[in-house]
């Protein structure tokens, strides 16, 4: 099939390059000059994995670029509309950039074609996307609106869209409902992971998945419901580590004991500094937006927003808890970007909490395996050094700080750490370490919603404060971190 995509951000491109990969003829366009002369150079804007290896292997072949959305759209039989829809200030999506793009294609009609909407949009999107259409001239019949949300992660987006646990496809013709089934069939009948130069990716097997067609409203109302429940689960877990703090039980337990109910689950129950990145926070505002517009009042999502925001303070709580006084402190953080395996630092908890630290002033050098270039104009400070390696931002150090789920952070060798640190005080916002191998190891370790270690404390739950006024005389009276 002949599909055009537009937008070259990353439900984009991931999707421009995984649709070739399963033998679509695609074409990407992007109006942003720098992006498009970029992907015809043959770079990948954002670190994603596998990507490169995806656009190598297509560009040029069912990969093409453009900057001309007529020329792009000739002939396609599915258009997917992958552009922005940022938050105003009001918290709700703005759909200016939708609305523009669905009238530039009411003028590039040479055949029928389905417009799809992978955006992450408000319930009635399709609808408006249908009416603009028409009102600039596209005869009926002549195109159909659908809705094909997206669940990629940032990380392991290529692997998602490969291997999916379910496809969502709103649809309200059994035309453009065909179309979709279409795009997606080498993926729903298995006959992708038949063939012989498939993109492997180790560990990953077809699993039973689920082709899920609705209408188009239920479609986006899928989307927004579905990254507010796990957004729900993350602050749910979170206000129960803050349960464990304040009682001295173990989150680890909490969570096997839970997670092991089937009806629970254990996924996205990893408590920390909360969740950040381009899609929970923005999407739970507008789903908030898009509920108070309906008539309901949709306070639960207000909670989740609230405990997700208390996260950050509770983890500078931790942190002045182990250091007392933070200014004139030299700190080690590891982790810039909102999460592992990507460079994107969009509402990343760890810049925010990286502000608030040199706001208190303290000193910083940071290391962070792909965030680094991104976060270097946003952190614009003479007290904080952006380092090339973790040993490096470790060195003479009062407190190792762990701001993002790197898995390379658990791999690091931290017999070293301990020596190069001034103190040997981590403070681990991931919970990545393990609290046993860190008290063998000589370490003060402080995690969230688990019980504070100190050097091969038989004490268990040892109160930082009491730690360092013991190691540091400075730190004595040091305030231990409140439960509130
Ligand atoms: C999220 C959803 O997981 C995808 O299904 C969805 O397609 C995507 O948004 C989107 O709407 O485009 P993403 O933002 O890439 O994907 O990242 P997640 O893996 O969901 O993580 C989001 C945040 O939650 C990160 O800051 C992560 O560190 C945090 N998190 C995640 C936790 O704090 N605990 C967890 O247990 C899981």
């Amino acid at each position: 099939m002949r599909i055009t995509v537009i937008g070259s951000g990353y439900v984009g491109l991931v999707a421009g390059a995984c649709f070739a990969e399963i033998g679509h003829d695609v074409v990407l366009v992007d109006n942003d000059p720098l992006k498009f002369a970029a992907l015809s150079r043959g770079e990948c804007p954002i670190h994603e994995e596998h990507l490169p290896e995806l656009l190598a292997k297509h560009r040029g072949k069912r990969l093409t670029f453009s900057d001309n959305l007529k020329q792009a759209a000739a002939g396609a039989e599915a258009v997917v509309m992958a552009v922005g829809t940022p938050p105003n200030k009001n918290g709700e999506a703005d759909l200016s950039y939708v609305e523009s793009v669905a009238r530039e294609i009411s003028s590039c009609m040479d055949s029928y074609k389905v417009v799809i909407g992978k955006s992450t949009v408000p319930v009635y999107t399709s609808d408006w996307v249908r009416r603009i259409m028409l009102l600039n001239g596209v005869p009926e019949g002549m195109a159909d609106v659908a809705s094909n949300p997206e669940f990629l992660r940032e990380g392991t987006a290529v692997a998602d869209f490969l291997y999916p646990d379910r496809i969502v496809v709103g649809a309200n013709t059994e035309r453009a409902s065909d179309v979709l089934h279409r795009m997606y069939l080498p993926l729903i009948d298995g006959s992708y992971y038949a063939t012989a130069d498939r993109f492997v990716i180790s560990d990953l097997q077809r699993r039973p998945m689920q082709f899920i067609s609705t209408t188009t409203k239920s479609a986006e109302l899928i989307k927004y419901a579905s990254n507010a429940f796990l957004a729900m689960k993350i602050s749910f877990i979170n206000a129960v580590a803050t349960i464990c703090d304040a009682v001295g039980a173990d989150i680890d337990q909490v969570r096997e004991g839970i997670g092991s109910d089937e009806r629970i689950g254990r996924r996205f129950l990893n408590p920390g500094i909360g969740y950040g990145g381009s899609c929970f926070p923005k999407d739970l505002s507008a789903y908030h937006a898009v509920a108070r517009e309906c008539g309901y009042d949709f306070r639960l999502l207000e909670e989740v927003m609230d405990i997700n925001t208390q996260q950050r303070h509770r983890f500078l709580r931790k942190v002045r808890s182990a250091l007392w006084t933070i200014r004139g402190k030299r700190l080690a953080v590891l982790g810039l970007a909102f999460k592992g395996g990507t460079d994107d630092i969009r509402e990343s908890p760890a810049i925010s909490i990286i502000e608030s630290l040199l706001g208190e002033g303290a000193s910083i050098r940071v290391y962070d395996p792909a965030a680094t270039a991104r976060s270097r104009n946003v952190l614009v400070s003479d007290r904080i050094e952006f380092v090339s390696s973790p040993y490096e931002a470790t060195e003479d150090a009062d407190a190792l700080l762990i701001l993002t789920d790197w898995a390379e952070f658990k791999q690091l060798d931290y017999k070293t750490i301990h020596k190069s640190l001034r103190y040997p005080i981590i403070i681990d916002g991931r919970n990545l370490l393990s609290c046993a191998a860190m008290s063998e190891l000589g370490y003060y370790y402080t995690s969230m919603g688990r019980p504070d270690v100190s050097p091969q404390s038989s004490r268990q739950e040892l109160q930082v404060s009491s730690v360092l006024s013991t190691m540091m005389p400075v730190a004595v009276g040091a305030v231990a971190e409140s439960a509130a």
